[in-house]
């Protein structure tokens, strides 16, 4: 067969390792054949790729960000675009595409699929919060990174006794903030999930000061709701999939803080940091297994489906059950938040 492979969204660690997998498998086991869409959506658009071949992904799996690059292009909502994606296929003899997305890039796989375009999904995010699958690749990189951040920040906010209120990514999900605020030992973790209180988190910084530890750290994701305010975004335009830029709660809410607790507070925002760089062991390696899987689905024709991870297994389901909502925090992750937190 002849497949078309394209990555969109945000970039994520592991999406090379799934190429990889996938083109390996495809070439050394079903004698498969493979073109790399540049740019996401756009490249299909554009008849832009290049050929994947044994020598040009040598390597890849160890490496950060995407070698087909990435864009947010959303074919729903231009004007002929499905019809100039069928034809970009026909005039390229391509079979079939596998596309590596969160859900805005798999919503367009989908209504490609439902045109009667033979495509199946991978899903990526670093946000971790795509439903029906326990975890995509990139997320234990972004938390290995954000952690990292968080012991490093420790040090010189203790030096100088200050609270230091790190912004991390993750949409409207906390998991990179419940995972690395707590890997980290945050005093203060803060998930879009839960309303922020700003009395009690001056509370629990307050608690610690007056037994004698001068310093804090608060861990904030950067979909969280400020009171009266929202979620924090920068500029007023949003993405082709109407995403606004969230950004900015770290620095609103360290002025709070401040303005609250008296305490010098600073803020840092972790912010495409954690989305860089080559894939940890563990992504490497779920990426790889989701490629696999991939490349098993394209064979077994399973068009309009999605490689998840259920426990331990890969295996499929509908893209229509992967993009009907986002998988967030639940109370059994709030638990593991407030039973860390000081009694206030
Ligand atoms: O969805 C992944 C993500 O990294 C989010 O956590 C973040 O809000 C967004 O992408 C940032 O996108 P961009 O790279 O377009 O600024």
């Amino acid at each position: 067969m002849k497949i078309g492979l394209l990555t969109g969204g945000g970039d994520c660690p592991g999406l090379n390792a799934v190429i990889y997998a996938a083109v390996k498998k495809g070439i050394n086991k079903y004698g498969d054949e493979f073109v790399g869409f540049l740019n996401g959506w756009r490249g299909v658009l554009d008849n832009n790729w290049i050929p994947l071949t044994l020598e040009k992904i040598d390597g890849i799996q160890l490496t950060g960000g995407t070698i087909l690059h990435s864009s947010r292009t959303n074919v729903k909502k231009i004007p002929g675009g499905i019809e100039k994606v069928q034809e970009v296929l026909k005039a390229n003899g391509i079979d079939a595409l596998i596309a590596l997305g969160g859900d805005d890039t798999q919503s367009v796989t989908l209504a490609l699929t439902e045109a009667g375009i033979p495509g199946v999904g991978v899903p990526k995010t670093i946000d971790n919060d795509i439903n029906g699958t326990d975890a995509t690749f990139g997320f234990d990189t972004a938390v290995a990174i954000a952690t990292e951040a968080v012991d490093r920040i420790r040090t010189t906010a203790d030096s100088h006794n200050r609270v230091v209120v790190i912004e991390v990514m993750g949409r409207d999900a906390g998991w990179i903030a419940y995972a690395a605020g707590v890997a980290g030992g945050a005093d203060v973790v803060l998930v879009p999930e839960l309303p922020i209180d700003i009395d009690h988190v001056s509370k629990l910084l307050k608690y610690n000061y007056d037994r004698g530890k001068h310093y804090g750290l608060v861990v904030v994701a950067e979909g969280c709701h400020l009171p009266d305010v929202g979620q924090v975004v920068t500029g007023a335009a949003v993405d082709s999939f109407g995403h606004a830029r969230l950004s900015g709660i770290g620095e609103a809410l360290a002025d709070l803080i401040e303005e609250k607790t008296g305490y010098e507070t600073r803020s840092v925002n972790l912010g495409h940091l954690v989305r860089g760089g080559s894939p940890t062991a563990y992504d490497r390696l779920l990426g790889q297994r989701y490629g696999l899987h991939a490349i098993d689905m394209v064979h077994d024709q399973k068009w309009g489906r999605i490689a998840v991870l259920k426990g331990t297994d890969i295996t499929d389901i509908t893209i229509a059950e992967a993009v009907a909502k986002n998988r967030k925090l639940d109370q059994r992750f709030f638990d593991v938040i407030t039973d860390l937190e000081a009694k206030v």
